[in-house]
């Protein structure tokens, strides 16, 4: 279904679906969006450019701006979420470029960050292979990318247990996440096959994919 809905264009959360996943990341993903950060920032050098792809209601890079001395930009379709994550950053005291964009048409100049990143998000775009060109094109020479997203391998009950374990959510909510999971975003994912294929279009120095719970990590470095 997601794969069909793809096709017809990019999938942007909007209005009332991006006010409830900014209160459910809120609820329930602060830890894993503290993880990717620090995942990003141990490739960052002082000061570095930062980008993250997609970010929603922006918490990854809340966290990210406070690791370190980092500019931090991200870039969203959602001109809904880019309100939202510019509320967050504000509350928090932290300062994110938060701007509305395309991932397949970054509006940046070739060689701009030190590190990129964007979770659970590269099975949305409508065109992922020209969104892996933009990130390999903005990114520095020797800097890092990481795409995190869903693994279409893993099992049901996999999910379940990270529904209740690592999301720690319960009853009539963890149902409808596990259904979300099984039936729209499982579905939607690419394997690290079908990744490894659609890297091979670019000169990379680094190129590495594994497991994680129920994701897919990409570490690419240009
Ligand atoms: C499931 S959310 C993930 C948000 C956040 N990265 C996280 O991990 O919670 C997917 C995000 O991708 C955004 N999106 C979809 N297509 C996009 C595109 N072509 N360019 C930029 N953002 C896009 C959606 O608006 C949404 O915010």
């Amino acid at each position: 279904m997601m794969k069909s809905f793809r096709r017809s264009g990019d999938l942007a959360i909007t209005g009332a679906n991006a006010r409830w996943y900014d209160k459910n990341s809120r609820q329930t993903r602060l830890a894993e969006m503290e993880r990717y950060a620090k995942e990003l920032s141990v490739f960052l050098p002082a000061n570095a450019a930062a980008l993250e792809i997609a970010p929603g209601p922006g918490y990854l890079s809340i966290a990210l701006s406070r690791m370190g001395n980092y500019h931090v930009t991200g870039l969203e379709l959602s001109q809904d979420f880019v309100d939202i994550a510019r509320r967050n950053a504000h509350n928090a005291g932290v300062a994110v470029d938060f701007r509305q964009g395309n991932a397949a048409d970054l509006p940046f100049n070739t060689d701009s960050f030190d590190g990129i990143i964007c979770t659970a998000a590269f099975k949305n775009f409508r065109e992922p292979t020209k969104a892996l060109r933009e990130i390999h094109r903005v990114l520095k020479p020797g800097g890092t990318a990481l795409i995190i997203d869903m693994n279409p391998q893993i099992t049901s009950p996999q999910i379940s247990h990270y529904v209740r374990d690592q999301m720690h959510m319960k009853g009539l909510p963890a149902l409808f996440m596990q259904v979300t999971f099984n039936y729209f975003l499982r579905k939607g994912a690419y394997s690290r096959d079908e990744l490894a294929v659609m890297l091979r279009e670019f000169p990379l120095r680094d190129c590495r994919i594994w497991e994680e719970d129920i994701t897919l990590h990409v570490k690419l470095t240009k």
